[in-house]
């Protein structure tokens, strides 16, 4: 916060992660929006967030340097900024957020379904993406083919993907061709290189936690939630262990 005099009203709302720019401009038109218990209902008014107690429907904002937005990943989406081909995970979200400087934290391939995390918190994505730090990803999946007792132990145990072996993960089968996988690591389609390793396919991916967030199921394909101050604040926990 160091160096913040003086800052749009809805700028400051809208970076707390708790309602969009035109949610903000609704709000403060019909009386929802106070500043030390005055209603402004001017979102571009200017608020000083080190001084000024700004109430937004009658809740205190806390100003969060950071936006952190949970999507339901869809088929056929590309989790990069931009791409010359395909529809980008961006797309899905409304204009406002799109002008603030978000990024997947971690990439799903394009056919892959759930859970991302979006963030301008460049450190904290780097953090939990580092290879150190060991961030457990679950994932469910459907593959071709029965997976043998022993399929599961080499997959747990780790397999060669070309020219590299896996970490050891988890592997919890529901049936003989559905299960959950959880990884430690992230490398580039790592559990269709597992399933190729013994022979095999993945026809279905999903990824339902990342860390200490899961894939919050109201939400359909497409959808989108900003994250609730307790999963903000797990993240952010998260990221400071190694
Ligand atoms: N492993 C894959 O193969 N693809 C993903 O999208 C994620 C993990």
């Amino acid at each position: 916060m160091k160096g913040v005099t003086h800052l749009r009203l809805d700028k400051f709302i809208v970076d707390a992660g708790i309602a969009s720019r035109t949610e903000v401009a609704r709000a403060a038109k019909n009386g929802g929006v106070t500043v030390n218990g005055e209603v402004v209902r001017r979102a571009g008014s200017h608020i000083d967030p080190l001084i000024d107690v700004i109430k937004y429907c009658g809740r205190e904002v806390v100003y969060r340097e950071f936006t952190y937005v949970m999507l339901n990943k869809p088929e056929g989406y590309v989790s990069s900024t931009d791409d010359d081909k395909s529809p980008t995970v961006m797309t899905l979200l409304p204009d406002d957020l799109q002008r603030i400087g978000l990024f997947p934290c971690g990439r799903l391939d394009k056919n892959t379904l759930g859970l991302m995390i979006l963030t301008n918190n460049g450190p904290l994505s780097h953090k939990l993406l580092a290879p150190k730090s060991h961030v457990d990803k679950k994932y469910r999946f459907t593959v071709k083919f029965p997976i043998s007792e022993s399929d599961k132990e080499s997959l747990e145990s780790g397999v060669d993907i070309g020219g590299y072996v896996t970490a050891p993960c988890h592997v919890e089968m529901l049936d003989d061709t559905n299960g959950y996988i959880t990884l430690t690591e992230g490398k580039y389609h790592q559990i269709k290189l597992m399933a190729k390793a013994v022979k095999n396919q993945i026809t279905y991916l999903e990824r339902v936690t990342f860390g200490p967030i899961e894939l919050d199921t109201s939400l359909s394909r497409g959808e989108w939630r900003y994250l609730t101050e307790g999963e903000q604040t797990a993240l952010e926990e998260r990221g400071k262990r190694n």
